[in-house]
């Protein structure tokens, strides 16, 4: 079994949390302890003085984690710019070593991992240090999440590529709808891409109608009904459900 995943995207805004979210939720359905983890978060909101971070809030209900928040999201900023700029506007130093600190323990303390990083591969977190930098040091394959649109090819080989120029390795795309009506291009992008991906086209997850009333139930089976459990978390061969691509 691997150990865990980092979970990055194409761009911002394009599903990691919604993906990790719904694995954490399916790897907790299948009885395996799983430990979740922003490291940085940008744009959070402030409530009552204090910075909510509401990706780590809604990882750690989905995996139904106890582990202190302080923990999941040790560095939370509130302007929604890249970390290392809104560190800088914030006044905030953003400390690498307990970042590092951070992950060992819920590593230590969990069966898998699941990190969620910031924005796209090369956001920069610190000067120049950057997400893909994050990747390397905590040694976890990568799942990368595009948002099916006009670019989304240029997008997801630009990633991937980008990851295998630095050796990280690479489980495979999850090709996401944001947009209820699909154009030539998110139809075409499921076709398209299998023929210039070097790794696995996943599956496609679809645009979901009122997702903020997607039942917890739900949540899982969003991952469960299109990829095998096996091939994100190692194991044995399982079944392989329908993964949307065709
Ligand atoms: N398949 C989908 N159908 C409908 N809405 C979606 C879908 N996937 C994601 N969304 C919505 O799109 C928005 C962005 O998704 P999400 O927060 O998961 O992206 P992200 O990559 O984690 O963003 P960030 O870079 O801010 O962390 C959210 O409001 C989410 O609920
Ligand atoms: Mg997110």
């Amino acid at each position: 079994m691997k150990h865990g995943l980092f979970i990055t995207g194409t761009d911002t805004g394009v599903g990691k949390t919604l993906v990790t979210a719904a694995l954490a939720s399916l790897l907790r359905a299948e009885g395996i302890d799983v430990g979740v983890m922003k490291p940085v978060e940008s744009g959070c909101p402030r409530q009552k003085g204090k910075l909510v971070p509401q990706d780590a809030l809604f990882l750690r209900e989905a995996a139904g984690s106890e582990d202190d928040l302080e923990l999941i999201n040790p560095c939370r900023l509130e302007a929604p710019l890249a970390p290392s700029l809104a560190a800088e506007r914030e006044g905030v130093e953003i400390n690498l070593g307990k970042l590092i600190e951070c992950f060992q323990t819920l590593k230590e303390r969990h069966d898998f991992i699941l990190v969620e990083g910031a924005g796209g591969l090369l956001v920069p977190l610190k000067e120049r240090y950057l997400v893909s930098d994050l990747v390397q040091l905590f040694q976890l394959p990568l799942l990368i999440v595009a948002a099916s649109r006009l670019g989304a090819v240029n997008h997801t080989l630009l990633t991937t590529r980008c990851a295998q120029s630095l050796k990280i390795e690479i489980v495979g795309v999850i090709l996401n709808n944001l947009e209820e009506e699909g154009d030539t291009a998110s139809r075409s992008n499921p076709h398209l891409l299998p023929h210039l991906l070097e790794v696995p086209l996943l599956c496609v997850i679809p645009f979901i109608p009122r997702i903020h009333e997607l039942k917890k139930e739900k949540l899982a089976g969003l991952i469960k009904e299109r990829i095998s459990l096996s091939v994100l978390v190692g194991g044995p061969e399982q079944s392989n459900p329908d993964p949307g691509i065709s």
